[in-house]
């Protein structure tokens, strides 16, 4: 049972999902990377971001989002009182795409059913905030237009998925920023009205406070 994984147990499960992700050949993606990025944070994060694949950068480190992208993930992270340590980062697909090409949805499906829903289970995270579109795609419908339900969370499976503009999206375009702020400071909010409501990270229906998606 995921349930009572004490939190180191969650560390080493993940360090586990981790080394399987470092040897693994169930798609394209693994004969052109450098190296894996499994993701990276606290193993029982209230927040687990998913953006979608490493970049150069990633790709190079073995981190995710340590490149321009990331600094403003820090950046927006130190705006709400929070650092990199206390929370889960993790990507849609574990390797980098060559040229940075879009991840196929073969490629998505493989990885996210092999490695990134084992790494939800284990987290458990309180919110699962989706950077940018692939990793929104996961959990909002097909039609979801990023545009119209950034920061208006939805709830299900016991957690909030909250989805967000993908950083780099905001550094191409800065009349996003503030959209993007704004999104960032509520986090915090439904962090306190779950608090209040002793929930929902678990099976239990979600809160009514929580603006339902
Ligand atoms: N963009 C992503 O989606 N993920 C990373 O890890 C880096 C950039």
């Amino acid at each position: 049972m995921t349930d009572g994984k004490s939190v180191e147990e969650r560390r080493i499960a993940l360090d586990q999902i981790a080394q399987e992700i470092r040897v693994c050949k169930a798609c394209a993606l693994h004969s052109a990377r450098t190296r894996v990025v499994p993701g990276a944070g606290r193993p029982d994060a209230d927040i687990m971001f998913i953006g979608e694949a490493p970049g150069y950068h990633e790709d190079q480190q073995g981190l995710p989002f340590v490149g321009a992208s990331g600094k403003y993930l820090g950046e927006l992270l130190a705006m709400i009182g929070l650092t990199r340590n206390d929370v889960f980062i993790a990507n849609v697909v574990k390797c980098r795409p060559p040229g940075n090409r879009d991840p196929l949805p073969a490629e998505i499906d493989t990885c996210v059913e092999t490695y990134l829903n084992r790494q939800i289970a284990l987290i458990r995270p309180k919110i699962v905030a989706t950077l940018g579109r692939f990793s929104m795609a996961l959990f909002f419908p097909a039609n979801a237009r990023i545009s119209k339900i950034h920061g208006q969370p939805r709830c299900a499976d016991g957690r909030v998925y909250y989805p967000l503009f993908h950083p780099a999206a905001v550094l191409r375009n800065p009349n996003l920023r503030p959209a993007m702020e704004t999104d960032f400071r509520r986090m915090l909010s439904l962090l306190e009205e779950m608090a209040d409501t002793n929930g929902p990270a678990s099976d239990e229906p979600p809160p009514r406070q929580l603006s339902l998606f």
